[in-house]
């Protein structure tokens, strides 16, 4: 890539159970399409893994549309594309992430794949929404996925994990507690708004991890597995479903409980690092009791709290842009192609899938020199030119040059790759068998765009299949498998039934 000083980033994230997609120029936000699977596991009362996954496989191609149109801008227009490859659901992220892959590879521009944590924080770098990311930042994360509180000095090289969740997410306590409740999925916006009514004062519920004995070893980590039990405990004994006031009560009191760990533990690590900013994060920030304590808390202690829009707390695509855009402007090496979703990735590393640093021997670059007269000394100077960009380290490592191309030959690949993309997506959901049509359809599609430059668009959709079938594919073969890895493990007495 020609590495353009206002890159055109498009972001993807699908860590959860939101399908977004944004995209960005530089800092200023263009377009932020988000489609929720919300609906889809109401009735289970919680995110459904596979649902999830589905899901996103659907509405992925609708959202890229969506946003590419909402920006104005045309896909030939990308200049990197970004996606979040963790943390979050091992399924939903694959699908994200094979999806982007496709997408950078047809469009021969590079992937970006990166942090969905650090991302949260990369809102800030979006300066069209009149903000400007100011550090040292402490950012309290709080989802149904995640409870993270970090010390951000640097956005891509300096984000500290100071605490997590021990159990429960805080978002994930919202969702139980209403459940016990009688309230709808998710429980958040409905314990917000029935608490309004309520007296936060009414009951006294746990504060988890706030005790003096927590203080060394849990000092900035949260747990909400004892107050939903609380809860619990306590409806079981007092509940009574047809008092309104009183579930008033019992909400506003459980979202006091959680507001005050949330804001004491962030301005505690304010305090120890001498920080006086702090950037509230995920769906749980939209809690209306929450931003109310943290803006008067703060103000307090003389902290800046910054609060991001709505469409920018809970997941999307935008952040993940604004944070691709962020590690093109420091001339960050692309992540690699082979980079695969990591449903456990830490705060502290921004960028996932780096390519190891390559020593480039002379021996090396003598053979590739060789190799490329041999075969295309027109090109000599163009050759030179990428040797000597990688040794004043513009381009940090060098791939040998690519072959001679032959345009007339496999005049069948683009047919083959496309109809192999549409069989391994149409075969994936059959116990995943659609997985090697898949593959054979992203190698296809990848020999088929150096060979053929003209059959560009049915390559793209070849790959764009492929890489989703292989999604697809491996979500449905793993969730087929694990049931029966399970029997075996109980019969050989390995796991209790
Ligand atoms: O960031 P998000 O949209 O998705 C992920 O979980 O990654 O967050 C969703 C979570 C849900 O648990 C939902 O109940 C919670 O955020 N939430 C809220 C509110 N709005 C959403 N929790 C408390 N108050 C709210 N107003
Ligand atoms: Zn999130």
């Amino acid at each position: 890539m020609s590495a353009p000083s206002t890159p055109l980033v498009l972001g993807i994230e699908t860590s959860c159970d939101e399908t977004a997609v944004g995209i960005v120029r530089g800092g200023q936000l263009l377009a932020n399409v988000i489609s929720s699977s919300m609906e889809l596991h109401r009735r289970f009362g919680g995110v459904v893994p596979e649902v999830a996954a589905r899901a996103h496989l659907e509405a992925i191609p609708s959202v890229i549309d969506q946003a590419v149109a909402e920006a104005g801008v045309s896909l030939d227009d990308i200049d990197a594309v970004a996606v979040t490859s963790g943390p979050g659901l091992a399924g939903a992220l694959m699908v994200g992430v094979g999806a982007a892959k496709g997408l950078a590879q047809s469009l021969s521009v590079p992937l970006y794949a990166v942090n969905h944590l650090v991302g949260h924080v990369s809102v800030e770098l979006l300066t069209s929404e009149g903000r400007d990311l100011e550090l040292p930042t402490i950012a309290l994360l709080v989802s149904g996925g995640h409870t993270s509180l970090l010390l951000v000095r640097d956005i891509v090289d300096d984000v500290v994990v100071l605490g997590d969740t021990i159990d429960d997410a805080a978002g994930e306590a919202f969702d139980k507690v209403a459940r016990l409740l009688g309230l709808p999925y998710p429980g958040g916006p409905e314990i917000d708004r029935v608490a309004r009514a309520g007296n936060p004062k009414a009951y006294s519920f746990p504060r988890g991890l706030t005790h003096p004995k927590d203080q060394e070893k849990h000092r900035f980590n949260f747990s909400f597995s004892g107050l939903k039990t609380a809860v619990a405990r306590w409806w079981e004994q007092h509940g009574d479903s047809d008092d309104e006031q009183l579930i008033a009560d019992v909400a506003a009191s459980f979202q006091d409980a959680v507001v005050d760990v949330l804001v004491t533990k962030a301005l505690d690590a304010c305090n120890e690092h001498g920080v006086k900013r702090l950037v509230l994060g995920g769906g749980v920030a939209a809690n209306g009791r929450l931003r109310e304590v943290a803006e008067a808390r703060c103000a307090d202690a003389g902290v800046d709290l910054r609060v991001p829009p709505l469409s920018l707390c809970t997941d999307n695509g935008a952040m993940i842009a604004a944070l691709g855009a962020e590690l093109i402007s420091r001339g960050r090496h692309a992540s690699d192609i082979g980079v695969s979703a990591d449903p456990t990735l830490a705060a502290s590393i921004a960028q996932a899938g780096l390519p190891p640093k390559r020593h480039v021997s002379d021996e090396d670059l003598g053979e590739w020199i060789n190799q490329r007269d041999a075969e295309e000394p027109s090109d000599q100077a163009e050759f030179v030119e990428q040797v000597d960009q990688a040794i004043t380290g513009m381009q940090p490592t060098i791939t040998p040059p690519s072959r001679r191309v032959n345009k007339a030959r496999r005049t069948w690949l683009p047919t083959i790759a496309s109809s192999l993309g549409v069989l391994g997506l149409a075969l994936s959901p059959a116990f995943g068998v659609g997985l090697i049509p898949s593959i054979l359809a992203t190698i296809f599609g990848q020999v088929g765009l150096r060979q053929h430059p003209a059959k560009r668009g049915r390559l793209i959709v070849a790959l764009v299949l492929g890489y989703l079938g292989i999604a697809v594919s491996t979500v449905i073969a793993s969730v087929l498998v694990t049931p029966f890895i399970r029997a075996l493990l109980v019969a050989w007495g390995i796991l209790l039934p």
